[in-house]
């Protein structure tokens, strides 16, 4: 089998972080989303891997590299523009040929892994095999009906849901995807979408087979989804203490900190991880906070919250949540006169004054 991971798109519900990043390698526990779908394609032996890639193709072949460090091979394939997850099955057509595959979608992240789907995949070796969600918002995703155990009807972001499974972002597939892509028509969003696509199979009698899933499972499409997902990945962390911390700081619960890190007359309160580099000064990191490599928070409070590289944040003055923070961001209290609030801020950025 081969593995297909999408790692195109524009990302638009995570801007502005994304003018500057590709969704796909924000860090959730200071580790890139899809990371953890490269190590769980792995992990279910599948080492022969095709990346699809858009606008950001240059970061992500950089960050990916050839795989080896993976233990995989990997094949970047561009799409000429983002048409669609089938328009993305067709553009790597050659690379797949008649292979069974795994399509992983790259900003999602499943708390079980993919080994087992995989192997129910192989041993069962149906045409098609779905996962399946329960979820509260199910208009946001591809939609299932079932009757009787099977898959009768798949809607793309429907208005009126017929059920609240959602269709998670991995799917398994034999060569007959690409007729089934090739015989869609563009949808509302002027995609050809996968979710079409299986409807075809299904239509034409091949078997889709649909698989519940109860783990967790996000799709990382916006901030309240990543923060839950960052929760979430840092829960099942193990403590480990590489860094260095003072004698009057105080670690509490789970708390990773990185070869290099530094923690100074500080209290941090796991579930949390500080990265490289990264210098806590007379501050409190709160849990469900994930620092990346290089930051500085100096005097400052900050709970729930992603940090990416490079940052400063100090003497805030009031506590820091929720919060999702870019690279080289600088926020800290000014001396200067008048006393006043001073930003400098890229289109879309959200500011929450108390
Ligand atoms: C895509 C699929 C949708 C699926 C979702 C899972 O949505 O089209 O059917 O439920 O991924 O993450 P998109 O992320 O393109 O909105």
């Amino acid at each position: 089998m081969k593995g297909l991971i999408l790692s195109g798109g524009m990302g638009t519900r995570l801007r502005p972080i994304t003018y500057t990043n590709a969704k796909q390698l924000i860090p959730v526990a200071n580790k890139p989303i899809l990371f953890y779908g490269i190590e769980a394609i792995v992990a279910a032996g599948i080492t022969d891997i095709g990346i699809i890639v858009g606008d950001t193709k240059d970061e992500i072949m950089k960050a990916c590299g050839d795989g080896s460090r993976f233990g995989a091979s990997f094949t970047f394939i561009e799409q000429s523009a983002p048409l669609g997850l089938a328009h993305a099955v067709l553009t790597a057509e050659e690379f797949l040929g008649e292979d069974r595959f795994i399509m992983y979608l790259g900003d999602n992240l499943i708390v079980e892994g993919v080994a087992s789907f995989v192997e129910q995949f192989k041993r069962d070796a149906p045409n098609a095999q779905i996962l399946l969600e329960h979820v509260k918002n199910p208009s946001q995703f591809g939609v299932a009906e079932l009757q009787d155990g099977r898959v009768v009807k798949l809607v793309e972001k429907p208005k009126q849901p017929k059920s609240d499974l959602a269709l998670v972002g991995v799917y398994l597939f034999d060569k007959h995807i690409f007729e089934a892509a090739r015989n869609i028509k563009p949808s509302f969003r002027n995609e050809l979408e996968i979710t079409d696509a299986i409807q075809y199979l299904i239509d034409k009698g091949y078997t889709v087979r649909p698989h519940t899933i109860t783990g967790w499972w996000k799709d990382t499409g916006n901030v309240e989804d990543l923060l839950e997902a960052n929760r979430l990945v840092l829960d099942s962390l193990e403590s480990k203490v590489d860094g260095h911390v003072d004698a009057t700081s105080q670690l509490v619960g789970k708390v990773v900190l990185t070869a290099g890190c530094e923690v100074r007359n500080s209290v941090v309160r796991g579930p949390a991880i500080i990265g490289r580099n990264t210098k806590i000064i007379d501050s409190y990191i709160g849990s469900f906070t994930s620092i990346h490599h290089d930051t500085k928070i100096i005097g400052s409070e900050i709970e729930h919250s992603v940090v990416l590289a490079n940052c400063l944040l100090e003497n805030i003055g009031f506590r820091v949540e929720d919060s999702l923070i870019g690279r080289n961001v600088r926020i800290s209290k000014s001396k200067a006169k008048p006393k006043a609030l001073r930003f400098v801020l890229g289109d879309n950025s959200e500011v929450g004054l108390i």
